[in-house]
């Protein structure tokens, strides 16, 4: 999405060198961007951001963090009444109205999706693979197991960081391509930047995130951010 560009003594600059980028007012201002202000996530937001916490754990913390996110982001699900029988006699419940589809945009979307399971079992889980070139900061697919019948009332593409945006545009893109009737982004950390740039082509999806950041640095970061979220679920460093 961010061109590299390259300084007057030919080599490549760093992708967002002075590239201008919002400020967290403007992230604050748009409408359909939700940020959790539970006490619990903020506690389990620090423990995943500090640099000591070891893979396993961070794992786990992405894990929560998504089980909490999910309770958040399914607060506006529909439902349909269905009787039931409880051993008292008869009576008329409420279930889920169609099915609930979470997209895992891999690989550090995994943890999330897991989290997600917790909260809502029956899911359906498909898989997209998405890599970010960190010399250009675009986003590339290479894997892609996205059903091609639908019946889901909602899917939600799940990232545990938005940082350019070109990653949840890409993916939010291709999900448009299943015609599901509602579509939702959840990330952990977002950028202003990245907030704005996935609002401006996809205005009607929500977007719930646990934290919003104050900026890029230069290779394209979130600041303060946690680093890098696949290396740190999966010991990749
Ligand atoms: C990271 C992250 C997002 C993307 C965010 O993934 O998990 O998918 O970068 O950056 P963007 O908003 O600038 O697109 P990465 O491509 O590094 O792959 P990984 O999950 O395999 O580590
Ligand atoms: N991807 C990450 O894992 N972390 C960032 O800060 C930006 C992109």
């Amino acid at each position: 999405m961010t061109e590299t560009t390259t300084s007057s003594g030919g080599r490549p600059s760093l992708p967002m060198q002075g590239v201008p980028q919002p400020s967290r007012d403007e992230g604050l201002n748009l409408p359909r961007v939700h940020i959790s202000s539970h006490p619990v996530m903020a506690h389990k937001m620090t423990a995943l951001r500090d640099k000591n916490t070891q893979p396993p754990e961070f794992y786990r913390h992405v894990k929560e963090i998504g089980a909490l996110l999910a309770y958040e982001a399914t607060a506006m699900l529909a439902l349909e009444t269905v009787p039931i029988e409880t051993p008292m006699g008869p009576m008329i419940g409420e279930r889920l109205a169609g099915g609930i589809g979470v997209t895992p945009i891999l690989r550090a979307g995994l943890g999330l999706a897991e989290g997600f399971r917790e909260v809502i079992p029956d899911a359906q889980i498909w898989h997209l693979g998405l890599r970010r070139d960190e010399q250009t900061l675009e986003a590339m697919e290479y894997y892609n197991q996205l059903p091609h019948r639908v019946d889901l009332q909602v899917c939600y593409a799940v990232d545990p960081m938005l940082a350019t945006g070109g990653s949840a545009i890409d993916a939010i893109n291709v999900l448009k391509r299943r015609a599901i009737p509602r579509l939702c982004y959840v990330g952990i950390i977002a950028a202003p930047y990245g907030l704005l740039k996935l609002s401006q082509p996809h205005p009607d999806i929500d977007i719930y995130i646990a934290a919003l950041d104050e900026s890029l640095n230069d290779v394209g970061y979130i600041l303060p951010g946690l680093g890098d979220a696949g290396d740190r679920q999966f010991g990749t460093f």
